[in-house]
């Protein structure tokens, strides 16, 4: 293992110090000019850099493997919050952890033998969080939960940036931040899809403290920092 991918480990521990989190998603960044925005998102203070990996079986789109993942790895000291929407995630994970992920969320709905996975992750030196589609009962969470570092609520159906957020999703946070509490559980409450200066106040509210965004960031009018600023600034004053 190298040191630079040591460090970066440490970091997004590190980064559990701020009790919220943007994590901004590549998927709606400019990939011709993908470098520039990551550099441009960093320096605008985003906590995160969230990589959508999406296999065409589990989800209807395909994205990024672990290649995209180590020039990420290259372009920038920000933590990898990767999001794995893959069949059979155990094949690829040694291969993500490789290629300098920081976190890997994998779907409940891909692991049969979710602890055996989980550990996995972190035998890997890396944070390990769960997710959940909207239609997938929030207990089905319940016999992994103690051991996440991460619980994913999705506010999509996962494949696509840009789509409408389910209002729904935000009492599924709240039960998910309800039994967090009860474990007495630090883990980060992550959410994903249609998050913007609308949506992510209720989100807080109901308990979530990691917020991805793609659009509302890489494809902001007003340029990245914008995005970055304006969501920091619901953040701060919701
Ligand atoms: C959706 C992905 C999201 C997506 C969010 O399947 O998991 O991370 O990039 O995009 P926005 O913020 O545009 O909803
Ligand atoms: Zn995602």
């Amino acid at each position: 293992m190298t040191v630079t991918f040591n460090v970066t480990v440490t970091l997004f521990f590190i980064n559990t110090m701020n009790k919220y989190v943007i994590s901004s998603s590549i998927l709606s960044a400019d990939f011709t000019r993908l470098g520039e925005q990551i550099a441009e998102a960093e320096a605008a203070g985003v906590d995160w850099l969230h990589v959508d990996v999406m296999d065409g079986h589990f989800v209807p789109n395909i994205t990024m493997g672990p290649f995209i993942v180590e020039w990420c790895r290259k372009a920038t000291k920000l933590p990898l919050d990767v999001h794995l929407m893959i069949e059979n995630p155990e094949r690829y994970i040694p291969a993500f952890a490789k290629a300098g992920a920081s976190g890997l969320t994998v779907h409940v709905e891909t692991c049969p033998e979710m602890r055996d996975t989980l550990n996995q992750i972190k035998a890997l030196g890396c944070t390990a969080g769960i997710v959940l589609n909207p239609e997938t009962p929030v207990e089905k969470l319940d016999p992994f939960l103690a051991e996440a570092d991460l619980v994913l609520v999705m506010s999509v159906h996962p494949g696509y940036s840009g789509q409408k957020f389910v209002p729904e999703s935000i009492a599924r946070v709240a039960e998910v931040r309800k039994k967090l509490d009860t474990l007495g559980s630090f883990a980060w409450l992550e959410v994903d899809g249609g998050i913007s200066i609308e949506t992510l106040p209720r989100m807080k509210e109901a308990g979530a403290t990691a917020f991805v965004a793609a659009t509302a960031i890489f494809k902001n009018p007003e340029g990245i920092a914008a995005g970055i600023e304006s969501l920091r600034d619901v953040i701060a004053s919701t």
